[in-house]
């Protein structure tokens, strides 16, 4: 049933590069040019646009106001005005479901046992060229494309690879799911010769639906729970039998649509993100929601049941598993310019560490403390020591008595002799 770990692939780094950058600045008439020194030396332009200015965040690390570097593969201005966009199309045409799939079956060609780019395959937009879309597994996925390819066109600084997870991470955050926590600045391939070879990504009924899953997902480097977690999002959509062979003509949960009438979903409420795919399943509710094989196989296998069980009862948990893994499957072979890839919240950053509230010090408080000067100190001491006392040894209390007293009574003595 579940295959043994010892079966696995060695694993392999995923992409990535180095946090360090040094960015050494030379004056342009037109522009200012920076040069990256990674630490392996390698050089790389950067150039920036005077014009732009805005706040970008890259690993989490906030740049502060900068100007807006134009040869990162994307432009995150760019990106922040297409997931407008992206959004206004998912309102017109409730795309959600074939948007993630998208962008789930460019990233899922990953094979961490290929060290090179782009051969290891992943999230890197090949699946724009036709050779690819032509592979089984892509049927239906060109409408996806013409969706999206008038945002490409309009963005010219957006890499597809970018467009593909962004439109993804937006369709479900739109539908109703957690929010993602992605970063931008994919590599695109640039010719179908890069495409990968037909058969990297699952098939719904193999003879061992478990073990298939785990061949296929541990290639990419994920785990069980990233399996159960990701085939949560089988909560969006349908499957139609003249593309896949899946699922049935229509049902009644798909025959008025919304979007193109037809296919059979999962869930009955097929465009909302939510945890019903896991209940559905559990109590097989309804002859008109579909199962598939390896949708089963969540249910069956021991490892993957714990998950299963956990998400039909509890939507936080699926959420938040879901939102990290399908952060990771976006990631998958990705090449990242800058290496370690950029964020495009709005939000600002959460402020470094809280720092400990100052501790009150009054005398840091009040004002006009100043230092005696050295004469004035010799003027104190000499009548302390007149007194027979010193500054270092303060005089009794007595003493300092009986000496007003006859202070007061020489006063009076001199004013009564001089009237
Ligand atoms: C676990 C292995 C998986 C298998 C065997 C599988 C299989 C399928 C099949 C057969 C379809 C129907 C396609 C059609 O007829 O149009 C489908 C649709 C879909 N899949 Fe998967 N899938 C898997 C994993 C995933 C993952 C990991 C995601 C996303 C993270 C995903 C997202 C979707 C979505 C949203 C649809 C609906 C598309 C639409 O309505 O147009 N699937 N999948």
């Amino acid at each position: 049933m579940a295959m043994a770990a010892n079966h696995l692939p060695p694993t392999a780094a995923l992409s990535g590069g180095t946090a360090t950058h040094r960015l050494i600045a030379t004056a342009r008439p037109s522009s200012i040019s920076f040069r990256s020194l990674s630490s392996s030396a390698s050089l790389k332009t950067i150039r920036l646009s005077h014009q732009k200015r805005s706040r970008i965040h890259v690993s989490g690390a906030d740049f502060g106001t900068v100007a807006t570097p134009k040869c990162f593969a994307s432009d995150p201005e760019q990106l922040r005005s297409a997931k407008k966009d992206i959004v206004d199309l998912l309102k017109t045409t409730f795309c959600h479901p074939i948007l993630v799939r998208l962008g789930w079956h460019d990233a899922g060609t990953y094979n961490k046992n290929i060290e090179e780019w782009p051969n290891r395959g992943g999230a890197n937009g090949s699946l724009r060229f036709d050779v690819e879309q032509k592979h089984a597994a892509n049927a239906g996925l060109v409408n996806a494309l013409k969706l999206l390819q008038p945002i490409k066109d309009k963005y010219a600084s957006v890499t597809y690879a970018d467009l593909f997870q962004l439109a993804s991470a937006t369709a479900v955050e739109e539908a109703g799911g957690p929010k993602i926590p992605m970063k931008y600045g994919r590599v695109d391939v640039t010719g179908p010769e890069q495409c990968p070879e037909e058969g990297r990504l699952p098939d719904a009924g193999p003879p061992s639906p478990a073990a298939h899953l785990r061949d296929v997902f541990y290639r990419m480097g994920l785990s069980d729970k990233d399996i159960v977690a990701l085939s949560g999002a089988h909560t969006l959509g349908r499957s139609r039998p003249e593309r896949s062979g899946w699922g049935k003509p229509e049902t009644k949960y798909t025959k008025e649509g919304p979007g193109a009438p037809g296919g059979q979903s999962w869930t009955v409420k097929w465009l909302r993100f939510d945890n019903s795919y896991f209940k559905d399943i559990k109590e097989r509710r309804d002859e008109d929601l579909l199962v598939l094989p390896t949708d089963a196989a969540l249910f069956e296998d021991p490892s993957f049941k714990v998950f299963a069980e956990k998400y039909a009862e509890d939507e936080k948990a699926f959420f938040d598993d879901y939102a990290v893994a399908h952060a990771k499957l976006s990631n998958l072979g990705s090449k990242f310019d800058p290496p370690e890839g950029f964020s495009i919240n709005d939000e600002p950053p959460p402020p470094p560490a809280a720092a400990a509230p100052e501790k009150f010090e009054a005398a840091k408080y009040s004002s006009g403390k100043r230092e005696l000067s050295d004469s004035m100190k010799q003027k104190i001491r000499a009548e302390y020591e007149g007194f027979g006392g010193s500054p270092d040894k303060p005089l009794q209390s007595n003493y300092f008595l009986n000496i007003m007293i006859v202070i007061a009574v020489l006063a009076l003595l001199t004013s009564l002799l001089g009237s």
